[in-house]
């Protein structure tokens, strides 16, 4: 069988995420590079052994050669990108968030619907190998009904700066940027209940804080502190159909000690961790189990392993046609609840979806 021909679209920080986990899936080949930044692409293309490069996307999809493409550019070029990558009959993993809009996200699942060609949503914490296992409890009904879940990823000083903190080509800061994947991560193992309401705040007070010395942080390729139109905080509260409900907050720049992540789920059978680590609790015999599984990791999130797992999915689709993990319709509901989210903040009450 002939390998699926790879162009990445995209070459800052996460691109080499996609690139390491296509040059080790045997089922596929690097074949093109795109950035607007030709230099970059012309190094990343070196390091990864792609034959081709370009500067435009166009171009790009305008190659035969090419059957699928990884979208890791800025937001506001997912939905332009991704709806002419599948107009040009390739098929698409586009790094999350799908896009800034709910309606550039139906656009984009209009496109996958007349295209008939795949479209996989990056949620790449869907993928981590802890996160499948703890799945494989859920649906088989170990925890019960889950009920409540409470996600929070905190960062004091980690504003990226450069278009993440441009709202015009983010769409939003730590929220949509960070937030998304913690909400997705509940959202996905309570089962995909339809959000009904949701109360949430916004804050912009410290900024980007890039007056801190002494510290490191995650920076986007072009890092850039001079524009920042983003929030800095964002907290919510949302109800489900079912009458579940998730507490989240996510933040960018906040006076906390120190940048912490939890996302904890409960059920009525028991409840389980998955942030900062991976437990299970229980009760049995009129006893309280914590119970902690073992595997390679404990950590809620290994990194590679799950960007690894993403990519060998996205191939094994495109080949087998399995069932997708994080199709177009679940991108498309997550911004449905991270824009209600920006919406009940800016109206300061409670919105229903
Ligand atoms: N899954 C994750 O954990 C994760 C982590 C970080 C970022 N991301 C997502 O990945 C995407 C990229 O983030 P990043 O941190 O790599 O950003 P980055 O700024 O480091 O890199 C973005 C790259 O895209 C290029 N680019 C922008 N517009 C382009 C266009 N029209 N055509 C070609 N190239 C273009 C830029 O020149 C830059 O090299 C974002 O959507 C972000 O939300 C996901």
């Amino acid at each position: 069988m002939k390998p699926i021909r790879i162009g990445v679209i995209g070459t800052g920080s996460i691109s080499e995420s996609h690139l390491n986990a296509y040059s080790r899936n045997p089922k596929s080949v690097i074949t093109a590079i795109c950035d607007v930044n030709e230099e970059r692409a012309r190094q990343v293309a070196k390091k990864y052994g792609a034959d081709k490069t370009y500067s435009d996307y166009r171009e790009l999809l305008a190659d035969p050669d090419i059957d699928a493409v990884s979208i890791c550019t800025w937001n506001n070029t997912h939905a332009p990108i991704s709806i002419a990558a599948l107009e040009a009959g390739k098929h698409v993993l586009v790094e999350k968030p799908l896009a800034r809009t709910v309606e550039e996200a139906l656009l984009i699942e209009k496109a996958v619907r007349a295209s008939g060609k795949l479209l996989q949503v990056g949620f790449v914490r869907r993928y981590d190998p802890n996160v499948q296992m703890l799945r494989r409890f859920a649906d088989n009904g170990e925890f019960g009904e889950l009920y409540y879940a409470k996600a929070s990823t905190i960062r004091r000083l980690g504003n990226p700066g450069g278009w993440f903190a441009d709202i015009e080509r983010s769409g939003g800061g730590p929220l949509i940027d960070i937030g998304v994947h913690v909400i997705d991560l509940c959202w996905y193992l309570m089962g995909r209940p339809k959000a009904t309401t949701i109360s949430a705040n916004t804050y912009h007070k410290l900024g980007n804080r890039s007056n801190v010395k002494h510290l490191s942080f995650y920076k986007a390729a072009d890092y850039d502190a001079s524009k920042n139109t983003v929030e800095d905080l964002a907290n919510a509260i949302i109800r489900f159909e079912n009458g579940a409900s998730l507490m989240v907050d996510v933040s960018f720049s906040l006076h906390a000690k120190q940048d912490e992540g939890s996302v904890k789920l409960y059920g009525d059978k028991g409840g389980f961790e998955i942030d900062p680590k991976i437990s299970i609790v229980t009760e049995k015999y009129d006893t309280i189990l914590n119970i902690q599984p073992q595997t390679d990791s404990e950590a809620g999130f290994t990194g590679d392993p799950a960007f690894v797992e993403e990519i060998n999915h996205f191939i094994d689709c495109i080949v087998n046609g399995t069932k997708q993990i994080s199709p177009v319709e679940d991108g498309v509901e997550i911004m449905k609840i991270l824009c209600g989210i920006y919406e009940s903040a800016a109206k300061g009450e409670e919105i229903r979806l």
